[in-house]
């Protein structure tokens, strides 16, 4: 359904994406997940075509993006990053608006709106002013103008960002009942668990690359990823540190913490326990961490998904 092949985009002196590439089948949720600046955006961005792309191959339901963009952009519903909306128009007309750029009718247009804000639980508010929003609803309004084309692929581009959980829940809800539909859909974010939970395939992107792509299962799999003991301290000092380090080689320290990647945490745990305390290291915290997507983008990058 989406083909992109090596695509390039340079900004000035800043080379957002260094050749990218992946494949996405009809009715898959594909994530690219990556941290702040990876190039999820671009990517969104060049797929809608609101930026060109330096080089690179982009074919999207058997349309190719580069020659034929109009006819592409006919199958696709694109959540920004950013919101695009009226603050000063109702929501109801904000869709009317949005929706008023498809070649929809007029009729069937006002049934989708209707149809799609009941999905976002926004009815009963239609008619109130996008500005009396939070930000969750208006993340819901977003979303559903991208549908009023009943697109046959969306692109969601962090849709979750800085919302309640409550309006994320509706999210994930709505995005799971899209895919069951057979809706084609990219999700980009940097929160591993929503990979987790709404990706049939997910793809790492880190500094304009694709580090590593698959399911889940996958990228958990493939390599020698390593699950990790995650010691927190009150008195960790540079000594402490390198006196580890002697004896433990797979280790990552973040400021009072440090990381021990083990194949066998049941056998190490105590081993590491005891070097820490011989050493007169005070432990605040323990905690165990399986394979997951943050261990994987750690263990691959060197560097955590999220500063936080
Ligand atoms: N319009 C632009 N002008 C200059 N640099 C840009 C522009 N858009 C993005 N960049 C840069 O490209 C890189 C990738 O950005 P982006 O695609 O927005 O990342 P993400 O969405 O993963 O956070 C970053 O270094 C960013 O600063
Ligand atoms: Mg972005």
């Amino acid at each position: 359904m989406i083909d992109v092949l090596n695509l390039k985009k340079t900004f000035d002196t800043i080379e957002a994406l260094k050749g990218i590439s992946f494949n996405i089948a009809q009715g898959e949720c594909y994530g690219l997940l990556g941290p702040n600046g990876a190039g999820k955006t671009t990517t969104i961005s060049i797929m809608s075509t609101l930026v060109e792309p330096n080089e690179g191959e982009i074919n999207i339901a058997g349309i190719d993006l580069r020659t034929n963009p109009q006819e592409c952009k006919k199958n696709i519903g694109v959540v920004t990053q950013e919101l695009a909306l009226y603050n000063e128009l109702s929501a109801y007309d904000n869709l009317l608006f949005w929706g008023g750029l498809y070649d929809v009718p007029k009729p069937e247009l006002i049934a989708r709106i209707d149809q799609t804000m009941k999905l976002f639980g926004l009815f009963d508010r239609k008619n109130d002013k996008v500005k009396t929003y939070s930000g969750g609803m208006k993340r819901r309004i977003n979303i559903a103008s991208a549908l009023l084309n009943k697109p046959k692929i969306l692109f969601m581009d962090e849709p979750t960002v800085g919302i309640d959980p409550q309006s994320r829940n509706l999210i994930f809800e709505v995005v799971e009942k899209l895919r069951k539909e057979g809706m084609t859909i990219v999700y980009t974010t940097h929160y591993m668990e929503e990979a987790e939970r709404l990706c049939d395939r997910i793809g790492i992107i880190d500094n304009g690359k694709i580090i590593a792509q698959g399911t889940l299962n996958e990228l958990k799999t493939s390599g020698s990823m390593k699950e990790s003991v995650v010691i927190s301290f009150t008195n960790l000092t540079d000594a402490h540190h390198s006196s580890i380090a002697n004896d433990w080689k797979d280790l990552l320290r973040f400021d009072d913490t440090l990381h021990f990647y083990t194949m066998d945490i049941q056998g190490d745990l105590s081993k590491i326990i005891m070097k820490c305390s011989n050493i007169g290291l005070d432990i605040s915290k323990i905690d165990i961490k399986k394979i997951n997507l943050e261990t994987i983008f750690l263990s691959l990058t060197g560097k955590k998904l999220r500063d936080t």
